[in-house]
């Protein structure tokens, strides 16, 4: 392991008003967005929509590093380039989901365990060598409804995601990889934000202890957490102000300052309030680490609606692509403003 290549590539992962692309999405996934836009999901036009978001001109300028789903990584773009040496010629970082998907967890109805640890050392052998420098792995704490679901999470749902997550962080550090440490407590339910505070706090803490019992280094990874928030079907929806700080108070209360960034995820959140949420962190001084963003949804949603599969409307694809990346590239670094989305 050599922790000076690692934290290099980290600190670049996290650099000043840039952030992650995740475009990870499995075969299944794509499929879902596919519909929504009434696009065939056949393996060219999932080559096509990703190359017009990592051909968009000066996208490196906001995009660190992209994480591709394992067909990505060995696909080409229209010029025969290979995708992961297109991005490393514009300084962008190339990276792999290697977590193979939540599955029902054994004895415990309603949750779930990241599998895709059997043969890891070997397929990060291989993700390297075609240019891989950092890897993600998310593993799902769902958060039960009122009275049937008050019971989850379950402790057993957290530990065992949490060793999975270390045993996955270990393997990639051994081999100089950067680990993305996600784990993804969703905002689906009725909860309040109080009980998202909780939920987070224990599984940030376990998901530490674990990362320090199996020797890995904090300095060569990255965090990908959800943010602090309401469950979508609660009836009381905390504004901004209130989940920047309840965010920020649970990270500076359990993710150690050798961390070198935090990249949250986006979980459903509209577009703009993953954008107006990050930038009011920022706005309140952040923490020891940088805090930046490792989207899906909120950086792709509207580039799919301009695209919607036409080759005429890839400009139009682009510029969304890019507008969304430039509003979060401002909020990583404080710098956002409402009106700047109405000027777009
Ligand atoms: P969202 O931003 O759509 O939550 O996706 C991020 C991600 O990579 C989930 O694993």
């Amino acid at each position: 392991m050599n922790v000076k290549t690692l934290h290099d590539t980290a600190l670049g992962m996290v650099a000043k008003g840039r952030g992650i692309l995740a475009a990870d999405e499995s075969t299944a996934t794509i499929g879902k967005r596919f519909d929504a836009i009434k696009v065939e999901n056949t393996e060219d036009n999932r080559r096509a929509y990703r190359d017009m978001m990592f051909t968009a001109p000066g996208m490196e300028q906001y995009t660190s590093g992209v994480i591709f789903y394992e067909e990505t990584l060995f696909q080409k773009s229209a010029d025969g380039t290979p995708f992961p040496k297109l991005l490393a010629g514009k300084g962008v970082i190339p990276g792999i989901k290697v977590d193979k998907g939540a599955r029902a967890l054994a004895g415990a109805p309603g949750e779930t365990i990241t599998e895709g640890l059997d043969g890891l050392r070997e397929r990060l052998t291989k993700y390297k060598e075609a240019g891989a420098r950092f890897a993600k792995w998310r593993a799902v704490i769902t958060i039960g409804e009122a009275g049937i679901g008050k019971d989850i999470p379950s402790d057993y749902c957290i530990e065992a995601n949490a060793h999975a997550l270390a045993r996955y962080a270990a393997l990639c550090q051994e081999q100089d990889i950067v680990p993305i440490v996600e784990p993804e407590v969703l905002m689906d339910a009725d909860n309040t934000i109080e009980v998202c505070e909780d939920v987070t706090a224990v599984t940030l803490q376990t998901v530490f202890d674990e990362l320090y019992r199996q020797r890995v280094v904090l300095e060569g990874m990255i965090l990908k957490p959800n943010m602090v928030i309401s469950g979508k079907k609660c009836r009381v929806q905390a504004d901004r102000k209130s989940v920047a700080v309840a965010t920020l108070r649970t990270l500076k209360r359990y993710v150690p300052a050798s961390v070198p960034g935090i990249a949250f995820l986006s979980g459903g959140q509209s577009d703009e309030d993953a954008t107006a949420h990050l930038d009011e962190m920022n706005k309140l001084g952040g923490g020891p680490w940088a805090l930046s963003f490792s989207y899906g949804r909120a950086l792709q949603a509207a580039a799919q609606k301009a695209w919607s599969g036409r080759k005429e409307n890839v400009g139009a694809g682009q510029r969304a692509y890019l507008h969304r990346a430039k509003m979060n590239g401002l909020a990583a670094t404080g710098q956002w403003e409402q009106k700047l989305e109405k000027a777009a």
